[in-house]
């Protein structure tokens, strides 16, 4: 069968980009000028690719105000060059103060790491997801249902991704030389739109013990 037009195109993005474009520069005929010279965002966003769970969106956030990077399930691994880089030009050249790690409610990548799913190739990548899951097993396998089951995954896996980036030699280099940099740990709810702070923020290397040990026994509450 042959492709129509709009299968190779996708007109309907590019009218949406053309009006978006349009109402931005009529709100503020110096953005797109202004943006194009440099960036300088405060934030580096660690997210998830699911398409409920936007970054610069549901924080208000305009283009240039936050650097981010997403990936299945939000996970930081210390051998994954792609989000490395990421942190690494965030926290090195742009100087950002905060690196967020978000998760999300409802989030597909912890189920199947929850249920240890086989789905071929991204049971490796969320082999990390069930580690956590390892590590939690009797706060877990404590909760009555599944639903229950997997939020606590959510919570546990952002808290140790928080962990994850905190140790990385980035973050550990930033706090050695004095550089001001929080790491935070937040769950976003698809279902309203909300986030919740999990209460793991970790400013100094000295905090990370204590801080994985509280943010962990708080978590689900
Ligand atoms: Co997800």
């Amino acid at each position: 069968m042959r492709a129509t037009v709009d299968m190779r195109v996708l007109s309907d993005l590019f009218a949406n980009n053309r009006a978006w474009a349009a109402a931005m520069t009529r709100e503020d005929p110096d953005f797109f000028s202004r943006l194009s010279i440099q960036q300088t965002p405060q934030y580096l966003w660690i997210g998830c690719s699911d398409s409920r769970a936007p970054a610069s969106q549901i924080v208000g956030l305009l283009p240039g105000e936050m650097f981010v990077h997403r990936n299945v399930a939000n996970v930081v691994v210390h051998t994954d060059l792609n989000c490395l880089s990421a942190v690494q030009f965030a926290v090195e050249s742009l100087r950002v103060g905060h690196i967020i790690v978000c998760g999300h409610y409802g989030c597909g990548g912890v189920l199947a790491a929850l249920r240890d799913d086989k789905l071929g190739l991204i049971d490796n990548w969320l082999r990390h997801v069930q580690n956590v899951r390892w590590k939690y097993q009797a706060q877990i396998d404590a909760l009555e249902t599944e639903a229950q089951r997997h939020s606590r995954l959510c919570e546990l896996n952002i808290i140790e991704q928080v962990m994850n980036v905190s140790q990385t030699t980035i973050v550990r280099d930033a706090w050695a030389r004095g550089q001001a940099l929080s790491v935070h740990g937040w769950i976003y709810d698809i279902r309203d739109g909300l986030l919740r702070d999990l209460g793991v923020c970790v400013t100094a290397e000295a905090e990370l013990a204590s801080c994985a040990v509280a943010a962990a026994a708080a978590a689900g509450r």
